[in-house]
């Protein structure tokens, strides 16, 4: 059974550890130096736990044509991401997890082995990158308090866009961009190699994803080739931003 999600005392938790680690460093407020012990899933409410099996695609494998043609998504969703979460099952069952989230997984997965790792964070990954997807809409951009954020930590809507195409264009082989929450609640951009993420104890950039883009070959290959400018320059029109936005207000 899951965890009953408790966001009033994980407040009270978390701001309490917070004030007490606050006094013990002679400081008010997260820096650097505690970003190191910075634990992205008990520092944010958050209704996410995310189980071991899919949730079903939110559309069918052809909506999101012409930007990512229908046999890329029916293999990605049904090949890969399916093996992602197969292969979970199967390290949670061998090395003794007790927990039914995988974001408990991805706190403590440098304690587990390299397959509990690729998968916990395959299956994260790909589940999240399944809802911050849509239909393509004209005119697709970010709204309200989320647009507000974006403004306030990169400039603007475009500069965000330009950082976080960049990010994604950048990452050397398989990975994946990020725009995700830090410990102080700022926005931010990163990638990370292979099936890493923010959420990932192991990890160099330590926060709460609300919008994440595949650039593993798989995710675009039969329709874009070498081209992954392309891929991502057109992913935009797909960008569920009332979900990314939804997810944003629940965190800060
Ligand atoms: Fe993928």
């Amino acid at each position: 059974m899951k965890e009953t999600y408790n966001p009033g005392r994980r407040n009270f938790i978390f701001k309490s550890a917070l004030t007490t680690l606050s006094v013990y460093l002679g400081f008010s407020g997260l820096n650097s130096a505690s970003a190191k012990s910075f634990n992205p899933h008990l520092a944010f409410d958050h209704p996410f736990d995310t189980g071991f099996s899919q949730d079903p695609l939110p559309y069918g494998y052809d909506a999101l044509e012409d930007v990512i043609d229908a046999k890329t998504m029916e293999i990605h969703y049904t090949k890969h991401a399916a093996g992602y979460s197969k292969n979970l099952k199967e390290a949670v069952a061998a090395e003794g997890v007790q927990t039914e989230s995988v974001e408990k997984i991805l706190e403590n997965v440098s304690k587990y082995s390299s397959k509990m790792r690729n998968n916990a964070g395959g299956h994260y990954n790909h589940e999240l990158f399944w809802k911050t997807m849509r239909p393509k809409t004209a005119d697709n951009k970010p709204t309200g308090k989320l647009e507000k954020a974006i403004e306030k930590s990169f400039g603007s809507v475009d500069a965000f866009k330009t950082g976080f195409a960049d990010a994604a264009a950048k990452r050397f082989g398989s990975g994946w961009a990020w725009l995700y929450i830090d410990a102080d609640k700022e926005l931010k951009i990163a990638s990370t190699a292979n099936q890493d993420n923010p959420l990932m104890d192991l990890s160099k950039v330590k926060g709460m994803p609300i919008l994440g883009l595949d650039v593993w070959e798989h995710a675009y290959y039969l329709k874009y080739q070498n081209r992954r400018a392309d891929y991502i320059n057109n992913w935009w029109q797909l960008v569920n931003w009332d979900f990314v936005e939804k997810r944003y207000e629940k965190l800060v």
